[in-house]
């Protein structure tokens, strides 16, 4: 019915949400990570499909549990989300990368637990594949793609430079530097940039106001 539609107003969407750290193995019991707890990519998937869409999550190693009904993909390492969304992108109408990629990971994954033999130890690490920009270049003229930054110096050039470069349409930018806001809070303070140029500012907010200020920024770009 219409009151359904209305109220629903994602019925028949496919969103794709990207969550959480990535966890690069050194060896059998060690792995470099960071501090993402997934939360703010979480609200997201939560708020598209509280709006009714069929939603994706890919998820990193996090303790977050969805509240609704959704397609929940488990990954662990960069490479294994690059493989997940690959897999996914193409169904997505709108995808949202929040996720906290790992940008390098170990050359070689040691078979065995390394010993402490020597005084010093160098672990060479390589580029992970940009996930965002993979996906920006796959991207048709259906596709909306979201990317997010997190940066602690020229944060507008840098965000803006992003948005250009992986072909997004539009970029939240973390302000980490606000107390408040970012990795393990429940807060968050954010600001959007689109292709026009425009930038948006909010205020402080929980992660789940975030997210609906992200979402709400999202639909303005989609006719629903
Ligand atoms: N990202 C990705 N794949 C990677 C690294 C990052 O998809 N291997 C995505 C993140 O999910 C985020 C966006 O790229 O949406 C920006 O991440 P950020 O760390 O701010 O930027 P980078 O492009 O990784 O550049 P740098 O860390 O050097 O600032
Ligand atoms: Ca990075």
């Amino acid at each position: 019915t219409d009151k359904v539609r209305s109220s629903l107003p994602l019925l028949g969407k496919k969103i794709m949400v990207t969550a959480g750290p990535t966890y690069e193995a050194i060896d059998p019991v060690r792995f470099i990570g960071n501090h993402s707890s997934g939360k703010m990519g979480f609200a997201i998937a939560n708020r598209f499909a509280s709006l009714g869409a069929d939603v994706t999550l890919i998820t990193g190693p996090t303790t977050e549990k969805s509240n609704y009904e959704l397609k929940r993909i488990d990954v662990v390492s960069a490479a294994d989300m690059l493989s997940a969304c690959k897999a996914e992108f193409g169904k997505a109408d709108i995808t949202v990368m929040s996720a906290a990629v790992a940008d390098y990971t170990p050359v070689t994954r040691a078979e065995q637990k390394i010993k402490k033999t020597s005084n010093e130890f160098n672990l060479e690490l390589k580029k992970t594949t940009d996930i965002l920009a993979t996906l920006g270049q796959l991207k048709t003229d259906r596709q909306i793609l979201v990317g997010f930054a997190l940066e602690t110096q020229n944060e507008e050039t840098y965000a803006k430079e992003k948005l250009i470069k992986k072909n997004l349409d539009l970029i939240v930018l973390n302000s980490l530097n606000d107390k408040g806001a970012g990795f393990k809070m429940d807060t968050n303070k954010i600001t959007i940039f689109n292709k026009a140029a425009e930038k948006i500012v909010f205020e402080m907010k929980s992660k789940t106001e975030v997210a609906k200020d992200i979402c709400n920024e999202i639909l303005k770009l989609v006719n629903v």
